[in-house]
């Protein structure tokens, strides 16, 4: 006990659960702590970490008494652990943590340290599993309708599957929540190739680690459950030597399938595709589409189209390229 000392709450990511993947700072803010508390199951994955400290195991529901419990032991000047799986700021408990403590009137100079301990998420480490889907633009989803309401949950499944994002679907189904993934699956098909690949991550870094591939329209026959992520790939997505790939388009660029490497014709080694705001021009050009098909193509307002319209033409071409960014 630190009793005298200001607390500390520490909201700590202990990654997807295997002791490989969890991170120094994260054992050393455990090794820290007086009261580690959490829901159960991940109380279960540090359980060698806690010898000697107060440990309050929680129900799932009750993340707002998780919270309130960490603030009333720091209030006493303890060093408390709050852990979530993965990264506590990713549909963790950072959030409702920070609600119980601004509604306490707690300010960060008000005494009690509040450090956050970056975890992999889900999404990181199912990912790593499979491949390199997300190696270009992707979202993350619950499928959760418990706090957010399912109508605006579809709003978003809809507009990420019609903007062609890779998605990592968080809680894609429970013992009594099962038809979410079904309405998921509908959704993206108005939108994705049925072939669109999609990974099945169970239990990732646990003992019952579980991957399975499959596509868009067979995804629904997949075993998915509470500590599953599925990954829905974009329209470039390929699965080869069961490892899924987003690429993130050096092929347009240079000669990849063909192994030299080189760049292509036109191309030149550290000079950008990027056309910049040239890139509606380009898409007119291109494809033969009037700017209010492009307006409807691309879901945006036609006014704003006609406006960069407007604006590329008065930018010369090489003033908005620029060079491809490093990894
Ligand atoms: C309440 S969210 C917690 C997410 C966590 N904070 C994170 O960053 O990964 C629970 C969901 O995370 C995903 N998840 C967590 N751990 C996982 C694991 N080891 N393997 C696969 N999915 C996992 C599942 O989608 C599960 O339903």
């Amino acid at each position: 006990m630190n009793q005298g000392k200001p607390g500390k709450i520490m909201l700590v990511g202990l990654g997807p659960g295997s002791h490989d993947h969890l991170t120094a700072r994260a054992r050393a803010a455990i090794a820290e702590a007086d009261t580690v508390i959490g829901y159960a199951t991940y109380i279960r994955l540090v359980k060698d970490l806690l010898d000697g400290k107060e440990v309050i195991k929680k129900a799932m529901t009750e993340e707002l008494d998780r919270a309130i419990e960490a603030f009333d032991r720091a209030k006493l000047g303890r060093k408390v652990a709050l852990v979530s799986s993965g990264d506590a700021g990713v549909y963790g408990m950072a959030g409702p943590t920070f609600e119980v403590l601004f509604q306490a009137g707690w300010t960060p100079d008000s005494g009690i340290e509040v450090e956050i301990v970056p975890g992999a998420s889900a999404l990181n480490t199912c990912a790593a599993l499979v491949g390199a889907p997300l190696t270009h633009d992707f979202c993350a989803i619950s499928l959760s309708d418990l706090l957010t309401p399912w109508p605006t949950i579809a709003r978003r499944l809809d507009a990420v599957a019609y903007a062609d994002f890779v998605v990592a679907l968080y809680n894609p189904k429970s013992g009594r929540r099962t038809g979410q993934i079904v309405e998921a699956q509908r959704l993206f098909l108005r939108h994705r190739d049925p072939q669109t690949p999609v990974a099945i991550v169970k239990s990732a870094y646990r003992p019952k680690q579980r991957i399975e591939f499959t596509t868009l329209e067979k995804m629904g026959e997949a075993d998915i459950g509470m500590l599953t992520t599925v990954l829905i790939g974009n329209s470039n997505t390929f699965v080869r030597h069961s490892l899924m790939i987003t690429p993130r388009g050096y092929a347009n660029k240079y000669d990849v399938e063909a192994g030299s490497g080189g760049a292509r014709d036109g191309e030149k080694a550290g000079r950008s595709l990027s056309t910049g705001l040239h890139g509606w021009r380009t898409a007119i050009h291109a494809s033969g589409r009037s700017p209010a098909e492009l307006a409807s193509d691309y879901r945006l307002p036609e006014d704003y189209i006609a406006s960069v319209l407007n604006e590329a033409l008065q930018v010369e071409p090489d003033e908005s390229s620029e060079v491809v960014g490093d990894a």
